[in-house]
């Protein structure tokens, strides 16, 4: 069985009290959560990132950030780097997220090199991949998936290969309130898999996490894990609220 796993991208939201409350009643929700096999991991701003580990306390749930630079040290004014990540215990890092890609510059290099720096400190990479409305429309979505993983990441070697987890966002599903069916999410989940089984042999492919994003909320997660090829979910505007955050990390069939 692979691993089921529900994160949670608060992106630029959230004022301190907010954010204290709002982890406050995911700590007490996670009791409710009913599966020993999901894991759940929270991405906040990297102002709340101290206090979101001691919320998390031993383990209940698991903390990430929304980007790394890079570079391991230096004159990068405003930038923070995966050793320092490290440091302070983070586990997890949002790599390639459309909204960095289209106003931030990200780029697949880009992407490769935050997942290059990530591994090297022990952390684990949350890439993700998809395509754009227009992308779609024109009927190149396949293409544009097979280039985001091809390009770059397909040169890691094996093994750091299969510690990434991808998140499948299309990107027109992304805060629009418009979320791609199960089926079309499961087609490009399968998809994904079949590229990577090609490239790394199917023992890797059958074990790696690739998770849906895009409007997923706590009414449409059930349908949308219950693919075969869906192994949770990024959830951007649900994971602000925690009743929905924890309902959605029940929504795997058990
Ligand atoms: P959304 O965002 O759930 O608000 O659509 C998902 C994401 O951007 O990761």
């Amino acid at each position: 069985m692979r691993r089921q796993i529900v994160a949670g991208n608060w992106k630029m939201n959230l004022r301190f009290s907010e954010a204290e409350e709002l982890l406050n009643e995911i700590a007490e929700g996670v009791e409710e959560i009913t599966s020993k096999n999901v894991e759940l991991i929270v991405c906040p701003p990297f102002t709340y990132l101290e206090m979101a580990m001691d919320f998390a306390g031993e383990g209940a749930f698991s903390i990430g950030t929304q980007n790394v630079n890079e570079k391991d040290f230096g004159a990068y004014t405003g930038e923070i780097s995966a050793p320092m990540l490290k440091s302070m215990e983070i586990e997890y890092c949002i790599v390639g997220h459309s909204e960095r890609r289209k106003y931030y510059g990200e780029t697949d290099e880009t992407v490769f090199r935050k997942v290059e720096a990530l591994q090297k400190s022990d952390l684990t990479p949350i890439v993700c991949i998809g395509e754009t409305l227009e992308e779609r429309e024109a009927n190149n979505h396949f293409q544009v998936i097979k280039k985001q993983l091809e390009n770059y990441l397909f040169t890691l070697q094996p093994l750091d290969f299969s510690g990434i987890i991808f998140a499948y966002e299309p990107v027109w599903a992304i805060g629009t309130g418009k979320t791609a069916t199960p089926n079309q999410a499961q087609e490009i989940h399968a998809y994904i898999r079949g590229l990577i089984q090609e490239k790394f042999g199917k023992e890797i492919a059958r074990k790696q996490v690739i998770l849906y994003g895009g409007s997923c909320n706590a009414t449409n997660a059930k349908e949308l894990f219950a693919q075969a090829d869906i192994d949770g979910g990024l959830i951007g505007g649900a994971s602000l609220n925690a009743p929905d955050f924890i309902k959605i990390a029940n929504s795997f069939a058990k």
